[in-house]
This record gives C-alpha cells, structure tokens and sequence, in this order.
C-alpha cells in the first residue's frame, strides 16, 4: 500500500469521521479531524466561528489550516469539513499532496443522520425539519461536482463503517 496522507471527504452526515476513525486504527496512522483541528486552533467551536466572524472568515480559517496539514504531514488520515473541497481550490490542494476519497451517500440517508443532529451543524440548524431533506438535494447537488473530483468513491448506503474500511483499503 502506498501511503501519502488520505484524506475523507463528502456531505455533513456522510459518516467521516467514524470511518477516519476506524481506517486510522486499521492502519494505524495518525488521524487528524480538520475541524478539531480549526477549534483547537482558533480556540473556538465551529457554531460560535460562524457566529461570531461569519463563514467567510471560517472558509479563510479552513483553506489555511488545511494548508498547513498537508504541508505538516506526509502520512495521516484527514478527515475535513463537509464544505472543505468547495471552496479556495480546497479539492485541487488535497488532490495534489494527498490521496482523497468521496464518501458517496444518498440524500435519504444523509437526510435520516442529519435530522438527529443538525443542531451541531450551524448550516443546517435553522432549517426547518419540513425543509431539510430537499436543502440536502440542493446543497448535495452544487457540490457534487467538488466532490466528485476524489481519486476514489465509495458507496456507503446500506454499509456499515467496518464494510466502507474494508472496500476502502481495497482501493488505497
Ligand atoms: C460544513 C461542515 C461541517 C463544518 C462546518 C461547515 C459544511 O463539517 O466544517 O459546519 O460546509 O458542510 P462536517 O461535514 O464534519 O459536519
């Protein structure tokens, strides 16, 4: 296997960080969540970043942190934000310094996580339950394009994260 850092990317609810978190130990390679790290970092939770500074400024934060990893570490597996590849060149950046992988999920299941948890996110906390699942549609479908840049997709509907790890380390 040909290790350079490995970097999860897809939808908010698409299951990254479990799925990082189970290939890391796998592997065992270091894992890096990139929002941590930006909390961690800016000494600040994502919600109140967006509250506080705005998106445009949490974009700005992202790209540089993002930057930074990269550049840091040679074999680790990444896991970042649902809105990372969109944004600054993100996707052609993790294309380049790293292998990347597109967790593809549908919008009924990424609807079915997220309904439990938008509160954590702050794009989605103000949308209505009635609403959510056809923002997913069309969110999913502006980024899609982003996403499908990654050298590699899985298919996680109907998958445990044991099974995405498993087809995922068939692939790297
Ligand atoms: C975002 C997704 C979040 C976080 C921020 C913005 C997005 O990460 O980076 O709230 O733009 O989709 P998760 O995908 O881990 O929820």
């Amino acid at each position: 296997m040909n290790y350079k850092n490995i970097v999860l990317i897809g939808y908010m609810g698409s299951g990254k960080s479990t799925v990082a978190k189970l290939l890391s130990e796998d592997l065992s390679i270091g894992l890096t969540d990139l929002d941590d790290f930006i909390e961690r970092s800016e000494k600040s939770t994502i919600t109140d970043i967006f509250k506080n500074k705005g998106e445009i400024y949490f974009r700005k934060q992202e790209h540089k942190y993002l930057q930074q990893l990269l550049n840091f570490d040679k074999n680790m597996i990444l896991s970042v934000g649902g809105g990372t590849p969109c944004y600054s060149g993100n996707i052609d950046l993790i294309n380049k310094l790293a292998t990347s992988v597109y967790l593809r999920s549908s919008v009924q299941n990424l609807f079915n996580r997220l309904i439990k948890e938008k509160s954590e996110r702050p794009l989605i906390a103000h949308i209505a339950d009635k609403d959510l699942k056809e923002f997913i549609a069309k969110h999913l479908f502006e980024r899609k394009s982003y996403y499908e840049k990654a050298d590699l997709i899985v298919d996680t509907d109907d998958k445990t994260p044991q099974e995405i790890v498993i087809e995922l380390k068939s692939l790297i």
